[in-house]
């Protein structure tokens, strides 16, 4: 079958000014890239595999926990349990919720499953609620490569599901997603994903060829990256693609190193629609709008309508769709494209995608206190 053009898996209107001309091939991105954060995204399809494998060698009971999931964690160790939350959709049969505080919600229980997620295991916030989950009764599992949280949950007898090392925590997003999926499964909060999320893997495979480094230079993710290149870009979700949203925003934080900042329809309609119109008089914002082919058809309508709206106040406006069949496979293609869209705009920018050197700076600090 041969790659669609980049038109057809978006809508876009750009000023022709924010164009580069830096080919994004792997040498181009090696050149930046000190820690290899492309290959970690290109390997996505082996990390979901991998991660199925992983949650099963930890042996985990059926533990039926009738008040629902909570899953505990921080920045990229989080985003996994938002991003499983919107993939079982209407297939949650009890409440999944994602905390990221020192805290959990008022209403956990003895009967509710806190899943602890911290990709280092050392992250003072998911530690507090490792604790606070232990002090209420509520059934535990971690998630993580070692660090505190391993010791804790090791000599408390909580199941491990353990993780490899050597990543930024933020590229171990198929793992977190598939441990917060299974772990749904296993408390009984939705079904059980296992082959949705193999045949998931294949399916990313072929985008990674296609929105790869080796695809032509017209492909979607590099166009995207272009697009958004010298601009501040505003990345907005509905329905299922909300939690994708979050995740360009903090990918293009990290790996870019950029300000972005994302909201939702159909909310945004309600009040950011109006701050657009002095957007140009601010800077050079750009407007991202991840579509899905189930979002609800009125709010499909608007985020039309709302592109065409902001279009004349923005230097350039997108509209991706998720990619699939089931929603796991629509979920990863859109986390895919907005990682890759990442990588490619430090490669533009000329910066180091791995390092984020203000963070561990800020938890130094915090360990001194
Ligand atoms: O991307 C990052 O490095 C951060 O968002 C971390 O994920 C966050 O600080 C939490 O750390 P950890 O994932 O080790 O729990």
């Amino acid at each position: 079958m041969s790659t669609p053009p980049a038109a057809q898996d978006m809508q876009a209107t750009a000023d022709a000014s924010t164009t580069d001309a830096t080919a994004l091939t792997r040498e181009a991105i090696a050149r930046v890239d000190s820690s290899g954060q492309l290959d970690d995204v290109l390997a996505l399809p082996d990390h979901l595999r991998d991660a199925l494998w992983r949650v099963e060698s930890a042996i985990m009971q059926d533990w039926d926990t009738s008040a629902g999931l909570v899953v505990a964690g921080m920045g990229g160790s989080a985003i996994g349990g938002a991003l499983a939350r919107a993939a079982l959709g209407d297939h949650a049969s009890r409440p999944i919720f994602v905390t990221r505080a020192y805290g959990l919600p008022p209403w956990t229980t003895p009967d509710t499953m806190v899943l602890c997620a911290s990709y280092s295991g050392d992250t003072e916030e998911t530690l507090a609620c490792y604790e606070s989950a232990g002090a209420l009764g509520a059934r535990r599992t971690v998630v993580t490569t070692g660090g505190r949280l391993a010791e804790m949950a090791r000599a408390d007898g909580v199941p491990v599901i353990p993780l490899p090392g050597g990543f930024q925590p933020r590229a171990a997003v198929a793992y977190m997603t598939v441990a917060a999926l299974e772990v749904a499964a296993l408390c009984g909060a939705g079904p059980r994903l296992t082959s949705e999320i193999d045949v998931a893997a294949s399916h990313t495979e072929q985008l990674v060829a296609e929105w790869g480094p080796d695809a032509p230079e017209d492909s979607l993710a590099k166009t995207l990256a272009r697009g958004l290149h010298g601009t501040i870009p505003v990345v907005a979700g509905a329905g299922l693609t909300v939690p994708i949203a979050y995740r360009w925003k903090t990918q293009i934080n990290e790996n870019a190193k950029l300000p972005c900042f994302m909201h939702e329809l159909p909310e945004l309609d309600h009040n950011e629609l109006v701050g657009w119109e002095g957007a140009p008089t601010v800077g050079r914002f750009s407007a991202v709008f991840l579509d899905d082919s189930d979002i609800h058809p009125r709010v499909k309508e608007r985020m039309e309508l709302t592109e065409r709206l902001i279009a004349p106040h923005a230097a350039a406006t997108f509209r991706p769709q998720t990619r699939g069949q089931t929603t796991i496979e629509r979920v990863i293609s859109l986390v895919l494209l907005g990682d890759l869209v990442s990588i490619y705009l430090a490669a533009l920018r000329g910066v180091d995608p791995g390092p984020v050197r203000v963070i561990d700076e800020l938890k130094a600090a915090l360990a001194q206190g």
